[in-house]
Parts: C-alpha cells; sequence; structure tokens
C-alpha cells in the first residue's frame, strides 16, 4: 500500500483502490479517488467547495447533507462497517465537534469520527481530529492497526503529550502524525515525541512531509 500525505489531515491511500481522507488542501477531482472519506464537516478537512467531492463515505447527517449538494454519498455512524470492493471501512469515534458555517451561524452537522481502512491485508487507522480517549484501546483490540494516523497539533486536537499515550493505546507499527504545522497555532516541533514513542513503544514514527509518499 502506499500512504501520501497530501498536507494538514490529508491522505491517499493507494492499493487496490485509491482512498482519499479528509480532502482539504487537494483538489478532489484532480486525485480521482475511488472513494473519499470525510471525518468531520470543519473546512480544514472537507474543503470548501463539497459539491465537487465524488462518492463520499461521511456520518448520517453530513452524508445527507453532502447528497443534498448532488454529491454520490454513503452514509453510515459510529461502530459501523462496510464493504467497498474488498476494502473494509469502519467509521470509529473521535472526541472533537463537526460543524460547518451558514450564514454567520454553525450548524451541527453530526458526530465527528475517525476511519479504520482496511486493504490488501493492512489496516490504517486515519483518527480525525480528536482529543485522546481511552477507547483506542478498542481501536486496538478490535482492529489491530498496522499504521496509525494521529493528530498532534495541539489547541484544537491532541497535542505532542497526549499522542504519546494514544501511540501507547494502539500499538500500530508506524505512527504518523498529522494536523501540525499548517499555521502558526497548531507549530510543533516533535523531534523529541519521535524519540519518546520510539524508546517506550514498539511503534516507529514517519514524519511526513507534504507531498511524501511511504510504502509499506
Ligand atoms: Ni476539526
Ligand atoms: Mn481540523
Amino acid at each position: 500500500m502506499k500512504i501520501t500525505y497530501a498536507g494538514h489531515s490529508c491522505f491517499i491511500l493507494e492499493g487496490s483502490k485509491k482512498i482519499l481522507i479528509d480532502p482539504m488542501p487537494v483538489n478532489p477531482q484532480e486525485i480521482k479517488a475511488d472513494l473519499t472519506l470525510i471525518t468531520h464537516a470543519h473546512s480544514d478537512h472537507i474543503g470548501d467547495s463539497p459539491e465537487k467531492l465524488g462518492l463520499c463515505a461521511a456520518i448520517h447527517e453530513l452524508s445527507g447533507y453532502l447528497s443534498g449538494l448532488g454529491v454520490k454519498t454513503i452514509g453510515m455512524n459510529i461502530g459501523g462497517s462496510f464493504d467497498f470492493g474488498d476494502v473494509k471501512i469502519t467509521m470509529v469515534k473521535a472526541e472533537h465537534s463537526s460543524s460547518m458555517n451558514q450564514n454567520g451561524l454553525p450548524v451541527y452537522m453530526g458526530e465527528p469520527c475517525g476511519f479504520v481502512v482496511k486493504m490488501d491485508g493492512l489496516t490504517v487507522y486515519h483518527a480525525g481530529d480528536t482529543g485522546l480517549f481511552s477507547d483506542m484501546k478498542l481501536i486496538r483490540k478490535l482492529y489491530k492497526p498496522d499504521v496509525a494516523i494521529l493528530p498532534a497539533g495541539g489547541l484544537f486536537t491532541m497535542g505532542p503529550d497526549e499522542c504519546m499515550t494514544a501511540a501507547e493505546y494502539l500499538g500500530a507499527g508506524i505512527v504518523i502524525p498529522m494536523h501540525y504545522n499548517t499555521f502558526e497555532a497548531i507549530k510543533q516541533d516533535l523531534t523529541d515525541f519521535k524519540k519518546s514513542v520510539e524508546l517506550t513503544t514498539s511503534s516507529r514514527v514517519e514524519l511526513m512531509k507534504p507531498g511524501e509518499t511511504l510504502t509499506i
């Protein structure tokens, strides 16, 4: 499987299918993914032209909103899974919020979530925006992620300290931090985070730069 970090929380997983997660910095029409997963409705994840998205999986409320814009959607909810060809997609919880500004007011768009993608025998957990929660231990127990993609920028999500505990709870072979250094408020130097995680767990931390691809 090829994992490309497009920046912020956007990843492209390529194997038997091409899966785009949280498209914000990319133009989804250029990526031509088979399926796009949207963790929540904040504009730094869904992007500013949601009507241009291809086939999307999202939580029930956000899925309903998108289908009203003419987007093909697969609505689902936390704890549920579906088979997309030979790829299994599971929606898991996240501790965050999810809304969209409409006429200056925040409109509720369902709960935020993370996704577990099982493709070509490998399991990738993309946590979305979240604080640390101890049920990450359940994600480990149920899905045994090989790769955990975790926010580490702080302020809007967990920061490096909480993310260390998340890495410990998840026990993935590879940890990829996201949602940091995109703008000043979430600036982080993750050098010490990488050292500590690699010293105290069996995970390897990949500090990917936007545009980089990891083959696993
Ligand atoms: Ni958010
Ligand atoms: Mn965000």
